[in-house]
């Protein structure tokens, strides 16, 4: 036997006992004649001991140890006179009689501790190494449990685990797809899977009633700190059911996986339409940690999220405000205190690129009531009043204003700046949770680049029943049977009540700008089964790498998948993607023609 014991499992009622342990050389001190070694595995650290007294060439052969050798040791468990309580197995130490060195290692290019030495690229060239380390197997652990935890529920909840094929068709909406050549059909590729939303909906139709997949999804996307592109999904369908039922579902996953893994009983999920969403929070993934929610004082722009015309709160005289559309505002608690400089940093901030709003505005509410403002150039005592008293402003607390030509964009650049305050008042603790659904998605989206409206989810979804007739009229009015789970504002997973009818789907697909005829070449085989007895059907994806981050309060997902890609998509350590061998593109038929501008 290698091993009798791991190193995670000695304790004290062990003393006395022999044992055989394998595992890395963590590091190795001498104190006069004792050499100490510090043997770790997967479990935990065992304190090693060789006394030179006892034997001079074994405890020579342990002073000959580097760092990340592999050994295997014969020993005595013995209690330690020097206990070490932050060790599980720190009580005891092994009086070793034997030792074998199974392998030695090169120098380890960062240190294999918790806390590392290695910068982010170091330790994604070694992955391997770096998932030695606590903190990213740990990561890994979790992973696993959580995946484990999805299955055991949706196992009990009745659901098959299906697998569909990597090797699909190119489909048009969505990302960008990665695209695989066929060597056996020259000229033509495959494209690996978005999501397997087609393929589950024909698991439907197929009579399966409850399918998941545990999957990898492919998007050739710009990569962002919860993006990558393959990712996990945890994908459902259901059969004969609304809305409602799928809510009830998966909230019922989330609270089997919070309480399962993290001990935490979660509330009943409120549910907000994505108009609030974006109406008091500028986001359709709110952060609802904390309030700070967004007051409208000026909207003369409404639109879908906020359908009513809101009069200027402030009179004439300060063109910035005159001339725009909309403000709106948040009140921070207690931010008066802020000195001018900390205000001109979030001034600067919101000036950012990234952002790119144009100034921001302050009022502080002063002990006594009264307000002081950026803008009391303008405005008298009694308007600045009416804004303390329309934000519930209190003395010490801060208003910041935001505005501009087009409420959206101003929307969004309020909720960065909201969760910049957030952030800086301390109420985005990662131990903390707040998850809710958005629900009542639009239907459609307007892109500027392709001057067209576009499925803000997906094709496939449904309209609300009531809304079907506005397709005709107003289309980019049509609310969706759309929701997504939002968790401490991200986007964990998001799913839809799906069309049925092929007729409904011929339709949306025209109002996507689809002739029939492209339609029919895409889709046919979707449009096809619809034909044969489709039942109701509706579903959502989870995706697994943001939920486990989550869930270990990590800020990248990539800290959770063993080897994932950096921020160009390359995969250092294996040197991917490469180039192809010529004679393998000659097999494919292929030719790399590389522009050079
Ligand atoms: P959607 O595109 O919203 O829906 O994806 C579902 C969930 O997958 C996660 N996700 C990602 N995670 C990491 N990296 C990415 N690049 C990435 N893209 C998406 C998100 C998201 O909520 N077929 C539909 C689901 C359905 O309608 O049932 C779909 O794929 O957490």
């Amino acid at each position: 036997m290698f091993r009798t014991k791991t190193n995670g499992e000695l304790r004290l009622s062990d003393a006395g006992t022999q044992v055989t342990l394998a595992g890395w050389v963590q590091r190795t001190r001498k104190f006069g004649g004792m050499t100490f070694v510090d043997l770790r595995d997967r479990y935990g650290i065992t304190q090693l001991v060789f006394n030179e007294e006892y034997d001079a060439a074994l405890c020579e052969q342990a002073n000959r140890l580097g760092r990340e050798f592999v050994i295997q040791v014969e020993g005595k468990v013995s209690e330690r006179s020097n206990k070490n309580p932050n060790l599980p197995t720190g009580d005891i130490e092994i009086i070793v009689s034997r030792l074998t060195v199974l392998n030695e290692s090169l120098t380890p290019p960062f240190t294999i501790e918790d806390e590392s030495d290695g910068g982010d690229d170091l330790r994604m060239k070694y992955r391997y190494l770096d998932i030695r380390r606590n903190p990213v197997r740990r990561n890994l652990e979790l992973r696993h449990k959580f995946a484990f935890e999805v299955r055991r529920y949706l196992d009990q909840q009745g659901f098959l685990e299906i697998e569909t094929p990597i090797l699909v068709n190119s489909t048009p909406e969505g990302a960008r797809d990665f695209v695989v050549p066929s060597r056996m059909n020259p000229g033509q590729f495959y494209a690996l899977p978005q999501s397997p939303q087609t393929l589950k909906q024909l698991c439907m139709v197929a009579g399966i009633d409850r399918y998941f997949q545990i999957c990898k999804c492919f998007r050739d996307e710009d990569l962002r700190a919860d993006r990558q592109p393959e990712f996990t999904q945890i994908d459902c369908e259901m059969s004969f059911v609304e809305q409602e039922d799928i809510l009830q579902m998966f909230e019922g996953m989330s609270r089997h996986l919070f309480k399962t893994l993290l001990g935490i009983d979660i509330p009943t999920l409120p549910r907000m339409t994505w108009a609030d969403a974006m109406k008091y929070y500028g986001s359709d993934k709110p952060d609802t940690r904390f309030g700070m929610e967004f007051v409208e004082l000026k909207n003369h722009q409404p639109d879908n999220a906020s359908r009513e015309r809101v009069e200027s709160l402030f009179p004439e005289g300060f063109t910035v405000f005159d001339s725009a559309a909309y403000i709106g505002a948040i009140c921070c608690e207690g931010q008066a205190v802020l000195t001018r400089k900390q205000i001109d940093q979030l001034t600067d901030f919101v000036k950012r690129p990234q952002i790119g709003a144009k100034g921001l505005v302050y009022a502080r509410v002063q002990e006594d009531g009264s307000v002081k403002s950026s803008v009391d150039k303008f405005y008298g005592a009694e308007t600045l009043e009416a804004l303390r008293d329309k934000m519930q402003a209190k003395a010490g607390d801060l208003i910041l204003i935001l505005s501009g030509e087009d409420a959206m964009k101003v929307r969004k650049q309020l909720c960065e700046l909201r969760l910049e305050m957030g952030s800086r008042m301390g109420l985005r603790a990662k131990d903390k949770f707040s998850c809710l659904w958005v629900i009542d998605f639009p239907m459609y989206e307007w892109s500027d680049e392709e001057q067209r409206l576009m499925a803000m989810h997906h094709p496939f979804t449904s309209p609300k029943p009531e809304d079907i007739p506005l397709l005709d009229t107003d289309p980019a009015s049509v609310r969706a049977n759309a929701y997504d789970m939002v968790i401490n504002g991200v986007e964990v997973g998001g799913g839809s009540i799906r069309i049925h009818d092929a007729k409904l789907q011929q339709k949306i697909f025209e109002i996507l700008g689809f002739t029939p005829e492209q339609a029919q070449l895409k889709f046919g085989f979707l449009m096809n089964a619809f034909k044969f007895g489709a039942p109701p059907h509706g579903g959502l994806a989870y995706g697994l790498d943001r939920f486990v981050s989550l869930f270990a309060g990590l800020d990248s997902i990539r800290d959770c998948i063993a080897f994932p890609k950096n921020n160009s998509g390359r995969d250092v350590m294996l040197d991917a993607p490469g180039e192809l061998d010529p004679s393998q593109l000659e097999e494919l038929q292929l030719q790399v023609n590389l522009r050079q501008d």
